[in-house]
């Protein structure tokens, strides 16, 4: 069996969803284009299984036959994201429940909730039989558990087998209800249980809940993500050895925690839509941004989860799913500009991606998603990403794709944080994602590589950067105050950061809650702002806004930089600085600067929409603009060794740092 190395290109593929007469055509096609692999039966129980335990894998078993004798690879999935209508008659209870209380009804996916027992052993069941029958067959490099864990908001479920679960893994947590209790301050407004059997999900109540039951609720529920996916990975590397396991994550969905996920996997993939993300994060991207790069997609939102899933599995990733054209779910389906298509995937590899898939191989001209492209029309002839893609298979096998990518600097990123400040924005504009995403851009501006780092990578790893940042990561353990104490790493900490215990309780010392010996800052109060409320700063450019804390320097901290009414905006104490607040671009910018220049980084100007992925002297170069870019403008001592030194709208350029000037 052969292995998908690096540089291979696939396509999502929907054999049963066409005659059978189609496939042998589909099958030369695919391999005239240079697709290397395809993903299949994602969505296919009701073929397999029409009627419960009339087993129909013959169509598996044929297309496998055929993609092999093509020499085509595949990616085999469970189809555990569309349970059949006949398994929900058997059991109703397994649909989820929305925050609403209303049950979720059947007919169209991710119809179920991850703490179903009776579902778990459905998926054991089927996934066992899949695997049992086609896990060797030599086509086959690997599986894609399930589809998309969390889209469409399905990960909480609020139905009454959730609160089971929930209660057992209270009582498992707690011991006893008393210790609840306490955890939690349930002392306040008489929320006392007497057994685990008292205790309610925290959706539907008059006004908000405890944050702590929130937040037990969502670690409660990213555990039943785990426990679901590893059923289907332990019977996958029994019955299907030496095959890569892979789950393909979707963009900004944080409901639970993917490093946990990616930990179970041997690569972590995702599905990349950059024109539908754009349009649809209406917070993250104003309507101006969003009419500049309505046709490319942000410059940023791609590359960030390229490296935030690639922290996930320990280095391995791929994009699973690569907008092919427009697509059907965002509020306005934009068509790409020329060169997108191919763009996205590139830059993708530039960042180590093992493999791209396109989605997918046909339209199909019939049901939800008839407006989707594929790289071919419904009447087969080709779209506007068949070629784009031709050019991708050509290229992928005339460059040296990076086998390094470690970055110049390193975010921390932490799920539980995620879920903190959704439970307790305490403002409306204080959002995780944002806070992390604005501060990946500001370096990615400055032409800096970056690699995230989840709070316990980060306690082992920080030393590996030269600049690492821990923004709003909410708790602080022992082995990250232990990593920030002795570090060498200009560690840039704030806002929000350690500003709660891991019982979701303000710290008896207040925030930050580091140890004396090194904390910069002692936060005595904090403010949200109101959109458009801003702190300007005293000295530089730009100001805060969304979020201020009041800060007084512990130890011997220096006041780097103040805001206009005097108050301390940046703290340093040794190798840690403390942010006071969520900086604007300008200050953002400025402060980045600054911190790269002390720890020795270097930074280039990024023109707008372009951007740049280091592996050692090489530089991946991509344009998300529509302007012409000088690459040799970017930075002495360059040269251009693929691509033109005038890089185009939608262009990809390799350069080299150390050529002489
Ligand atoms: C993904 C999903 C695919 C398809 C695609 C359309 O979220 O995994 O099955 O629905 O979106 O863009």
């Amino acid at each position: 069996m052969d292995t998908v190395t690096r540089g291979q290109l696939g396509v999502c593929y929907f054999p049963e969803h066409w005659d059978a007469a189609d496939w042998p055509s589909d099958a030369e096609e695919m391999r005239a284009l240079g697709i290397d692999f395809v993903r299949i039966g994602e969505f296919s129980w009701g073929v397999t299984e029409p009627d419960p335990g009339t087993i129909n894998l013959d169509w598996l078993q044929d297309i496998l036959d055929l993609l092999h004798s093509h020499d085509i690879k595949v990616v085999l999935c469970t189809p555990t994201a569309t349970p059949p209508k006949w398994l929900v008659d058997t059991m109703p209870d397994m649909l989820a429940t929305g925050r609403d209380g209303r049950q979720r009804g059947f007919g169209s996916r991710r119809h179920y909730s991850f703490a179903h027992m009776g579902y778990r052993r459905e998926c054991a069941r089927i996934t066992r039989i899949i695997a049992a029958q086609c896990g060797q067959h030599p086509a086959v490099i690997g599986w894609q558990t399930d589809n998309e864990y969390g889209c469409h908001d399905t990960t909480l479920s609020y139905s009454p087998v959730d609160l089971a679960g929930f209660r057992d893994w209270l009582a498992q947590r707690y011991q006893s209800v008393e210790r609840l209790n306490r955890s939690w301050g349930n002392v306040f407004w008489s929320m006392q249980y007497r057994h685990f059997d008292e205790v309610e999900l925290p959706n539907q109540t008059v006004t908000e809940a405890n944050p702590a039951h929130w937040l037990d609720f969502y670690r409660f529920t990213s555990q039943m993500v785990a426990e679901f996916n590893k059923l289907q990975v332990d019977i996958l590397r029994e019955l299907s050895p030496g095959r890569d396991i892979i789950h393909n994550f979707m963009g900004r969905i944080l409901d639970f925690d993917h490093f946990t996920l990616g930990a179970q996997l041997d690569i972590s993939s995702w599905d990349s839509y950059p024109l539908g993300f754009l349009d649809q994060q209406r917070d993250l991207f104003d309507t101006p941004h969003r009419l500049h790069f309505a046709r490319s997609g942000d410059p940023d939102f791609q590359a960030f989860h390229h490296d935030l899933y690639r922290a996930t599995s320990g280095g391995r990733w791929w994009i699973m799913e690569q907008q092919p054209g427009p697509v059907n779910w965002a509020p306005n389906n934009i068509a790409p500009r020329d060169g997108m298509i191919s763009l996205w995937a590139l830059e993708a590899f530039a960042h180590g991606a093992e493999a791209v898939s396109y989605f997918r191989w046909r339209q199909l001209p019939f049901a939800q998603e008839q407006m989707h492209a594929g790289l071919l029309r419904p009447d087969r002839s080709h779209a506007e990403g068949f070629a784009e893609a031709s050019a991708v298979a050509a290229l992928i096998r005339e460059v040296e794709w990076p086998t390094t990518t470690k970055g110049d600097v390193a975010i921390v990123f932490d799920y539980e944080s995620a879920w903190a400040w959704n439970i307790q924005p305490q403002g409306e504009t204080f959002d995780y994602f944002s806070l992390v995403f604005d501060i990946y851009r500001g370096l990615r501006q400055l032409g800096l590589s970056v690699d995230f780092l989840s709070p316990s990578m980060a306690a082992s790893r920080m030393e590996d950067y030269a600049m690492c940042l821990v923004p709003g990561t909410f708790t602080c353990d022992e082995a990250m105050a232990n990593a920030l104490a002795t570090t060498s790493s200009r560690v840039i900490l704030g806002p929000r950061t350690a500003s709660k215990t891991g019982d979701f309780a303000i710290p008896d010392t207040l925030a930050p809650l580091l140890p004396d010996a090194i904390s910069p800052a002692r936060i005595s109060h904090v403010e949200s702002l109101a959109a458009g409320l801003r702190v300007e700063m005293r000295d530089r450019q730009g100001y805060l806004h969304r979020w201020r804390e009041f800060a007084t320097p512990v130890g011997d901290a220096a006041v780097l930089a103040s805001t206009i009414d005097g108050r301390p905006a940046l703290l340093r104490r040794g190798q840690l600085d403390y942010l006071c607040g969520w900086p604007d671009s300008q200050y953002l910018d400025q402060m980045l600067r600054d911190a790269c220049h002390a720890a020795g980084i270097a930074t280039i100007n990024m023109p707008d929409g372009v951007r740049l992925r280091r592996a050692g002297n090489k530089g991946f170069v991509v344009n998300y603009s529509d302007k012409i870019v000088d690459l040799m403008a970017l930075a002495g001592n360059i040269s251009v060794f693929h691509g033109s030194e005038k890089l185009l709208p939608s262009g990809f350029a390799i350069i080299a740092f150390d050529a002489p000037a």
